[in-house]
């Protein structure tokens, strides 16, 4: 849930504010950090609108809440505490529960359907997931409970995002990271994002600024949904944009350099050559990372930039844990001249 940022001094009149336009969320806790304090708010494209930083934070429940909105908690009545040491975390798209269910706890699967329903009671599927596989990589899902279809609409930063997660690669985890990419963007930008997939990070930059978007994606049925999903967002999207099917290894060399260009790389492809050679002022490489080779990637990054004589300044960023000491990162380069 997003929580906005604010300096100390201004969190009361700020907190009265948000009541007032029904935005915050009384169900959690405020939390202090430094001179600022995180105020919890609902998810609501206004939040964004306010001009303060909105953060993606799970702020706590509060305490009577807790009982009935935690998946730990509620497990608690079930499982032993050695068995609530392996729960995963989890993800809900749309109204698909997703969770990776442990070897330790496969004999407690129903206990945590039960669970999962009873904090979202909404949802109409759980699958549990396996791990990505392949160039499109997609993840292997078997569904434990529910109607037996891997398709929904996710709602997000404002926007509609119809997924089918047997066919398409989607992560509801990277809604941050687009938010953030978001307002780094500045209306009248040109951007390309090839490994586009079903457009998540173009619908969200689209909604917010005045941009024109070429987006290039292999994957037949990421492409069609992309489709789809521009149609759905047609009328809240400020931005426009083009979606290419294709592999962006040959796509790319025939197309314009653009301003931005943001690549949300597959795991296991190099493309830091081909997305900068396109990149007038911006490039945004997602990599994975281990945590003691970031600087070697920032040099490796650099001397791409030597070689195509681009004078750059690069800044690495952690996304998203990936396995023990491994990253997902983010790196924002910025070419200077
Ligand atoms: C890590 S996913 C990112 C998808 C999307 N940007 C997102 O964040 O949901 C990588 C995407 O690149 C696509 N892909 C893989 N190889 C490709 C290629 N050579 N050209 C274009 N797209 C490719 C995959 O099908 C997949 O949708």
């Amino acid at each position: 849930m997003p929580a906005i940022k604010v300096p100390k001094r201004e969190a009361e009149p700020l907190k009265r504010k948000l009541k007032k336009l029904n935005l915050y969320d009384g169900k959690r806790r405020p939390r202090s950090e430094g001179d600022f304090v995180l105020l919890p708010v609902i998810d609501d494209p206004r939040v964004y609108e306010l001009g303060h930083e909105v953060l993606p934070v799970e702020l706590p429940l509060r305490p009577e809440r807790q009982i009935y909105k935690n998946l730990e908690s509620v497990l608690a009545e079930r499982l032993t505490s050695e068995e609530l040491k392996y729960l995963r975390r989890y993800d809900v798209i749309g109204d698909i529960a997703v969770i990776q269910i442990p070897p330790e706890l496969e004999h407690r699967a129903e206990d945590i359907v039960w669970g999962l329903r009873k904090v979202h009671p909404f949802i109409k599927v759980v699958a549990k997931k396996g791990f990505h596989e392949g160039a499109f990589r997609i993840r292997d899902y078997s569904i434990i409970w529910g109607e037996k279809r891997l398709t929904t609409v996710h709602k997000e930063n404002g926007v509609e995002i119809k997924v089918d997660l047997s066919k398409a690669f989607f992560n509801p985890r990277m809604k941050g990271e687009r938010y953030r990419l978001a307002q780094l963007v500045k209306d009248g930008e040109r951007i390309l994002i090839p490994f586009a997939g079903v457009l998540p990070y173009a619908l969200v930059i689209a909604r917010y600024k005045k941009v024109k978007i070429t987006a290039v994606e292999l994957n037949e049925d990421a492409y069609r949904l992309g489709l789809e999903n521009i149609e759905l967002n047609r009328k809240r999207l400020k931005g426009e944009i083009e979606l290419i099917q294709g592999d962006a290894f040959k796509v790319l060399p025939e197309l314009p350099t653009f301003e931005r260009v943001i690549s949300p790389t597959p795991r296991g492809v190099d493309a830091l050559a081909l997305t900068l050679s396109k990149a007038q002022k911006w490039l945004h490489y997602y990599d994975f990372v281990h945590e003691e080779k970031i600087g070697e990637f920032g040099e490796r990054i650099l001397e791409e930039c030597r070689k195509q004589g681009k004078d750059c300044r690069v800044r690495i960023k952690k996304v998203s844990d990936f396995k023990p000491h491994v990253f997902k990162v983010c790196a924002d380069v910025e070419i200077l001249g």
